[in-house]
Formats: structure tokens, sequence, C-alpha cells
């Protein structure tokens, strides 16, 4: 199975956003990952709704948006007409994380948790049906361009034990750090879908490196 690739708009060129998510879309890229940051939740802040609307009205691909913000539940719909398809939210950041996953089916969009590279995969036992995706974090949230941490392929070994056992369909999301290098190793320990921001948007052809991890 080829993987899901999720470009991470973050890394785009503000100044040209539908410059490159016209590209995204003339692009073997599957999803487009939109990263909204609070200040609080994660120490940055990124954007917010208008922006994520002002992507989508060009967009071609659906928008998958990664919810690194405090009190989620307040948001989800705002982010569903902005045109969200793919809504995460972070463990860290739900009391009530059950009923904010059925919140986000109920709206009709894939609900994903997100969860720290701190957090045990473990904590994730009693949600694995009630999710369509992890987003496994192999960075701390709330900047791009940082070091993959290599302790994720021990992680997602372990989460896509547990999906099998209990015979759900939720896919596991890789996010951060991202790398031709390292994308291989992600898939063969159990990743169906890679966010990647820098290694796509530095790169001297980003059409070409999107074609080279989806064959990866
Ligand atoms: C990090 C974001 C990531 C980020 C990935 O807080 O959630 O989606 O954009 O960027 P790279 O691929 O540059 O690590
Ligand atoms: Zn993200």
């Amino acid at each position: 199975m080829k993987p899901v690739i999720a470009p991470s708009i973050l890394a785009a060129d503000f100044a040209n956003i539908q410059r490159d998510v016209e590209m995204l879309n003339a692009s073997e890229a599957d999803l487009i990952h939109v990263d909204i940051m609070d200040g609080i939740f994660v120490p940055n802040i990124s954007f917010g709704i208008p922006v994520t609307e002002a992507i989508h009205r060009h967009a071609e691909k659906p928008l998958d948006v990664h919810l690194m913000i405090e009190k989620p539940e307040n948001y989800v719909e705002a982010f569903k007409n902005a045109g969200a398809e793919y809504i995460s939210v972070h463990i860290e950041a739900c009391e009530h994380l059950h009923r904010n996953l059925q919140q986000i089916r109920a709206l009709g969009c894939k609900a994903g948790v997100a969860i720290n590279p701190h957090t045990s995969v473990g904590l994730l036992e009693d949600v694995v049906s009630e999710a369509d995706f992890f987003v496994l974090m192999s960075v701390n949230p709330g900047f791009g361009g940082q070091k993959f941490i290599e302790n994720t392929y021990r992680k997602v070994e372990k989460l896509k034990n547990m999906i099998v056992q209990s015979h759900s369909d939720a896919k596991i999301e890789i996010d951060g750090g991202v790398t031709s290098s390292n994308a291989r190793q992600l898939l063969d320990a159990g990743a169906d879908m890679l966010v990647a921001g820098s290694f796509v948007f530095k790169s001297e052809n980003p059409i070409e490196t999107i074609a080279d991890l989806k064959s990866i």
C-alpha cells in the first residue's frame, strides 16, 4: 500500500499561499496538512479559521487540520465549516477525548487523536475504535523544521499492534521531521500517512519530492 502523503502548509510561503496550494493540487499529495497553533497549548501561533478558509478555496485535496490548541471542542465546528475533512485534537488538550471524537465524527469529518512525543500510546487503548486516525508526533509540536525523534518507530509498532488487536481500521499518521531517510522505516513499522513540511517546501522541486515520498 502506498502511503498517504500530507504536505504541511506551515512550511509554505504565506505571502504566496495560493501558488503553493496550486503546486500541491498538481502534485501526488493526498491531503493538505494544516497546523493550527494557539500560543497556549504550544509555544507558537500559526494562523486560524480565515486562513484555513482561504487555503480551502484553492485546494483540490482534502484538508487535514491538526489542532494544537486548548479547548479544541469550541472550534471543531468552525474548522469543519472552513473546509476541514480530517480534524485531529491532542489527547493532552482534551478532558473529554471520547466526546470530542464523537463530536468530530458527528460533523461528518474523520476524527484523529494527536499525541506528543512524551505521551504513551498505551493511553490510546480505550479510544482505538473511536478514532479514524492517530497522529504520532515525532517532534515536539509548535515548530516546523525540527529533528525527528527516533523513539517514534517503537511507538508506531506498539500502536499498530493495538489497532490490529482491536480490529480497528484506524490509520497512523506521523508528524514532524519526516524525510526520505526515515519514511521507509516508518512505513515498515506500521505508519500509513506521512506529514512533511520542510522536507517538501524547502526542497528544490517540491512536486518531485512529494512523488519520491509517495513511491518510497
Ligand atoms: C509541528 C507540526 C508539523 C510540522 C511538520 O508542530 O505539527 O505538522 O509542520 O513540519 P516538518 O516536516 O518541517 O517537521
Ligand atoms: Zn501537524
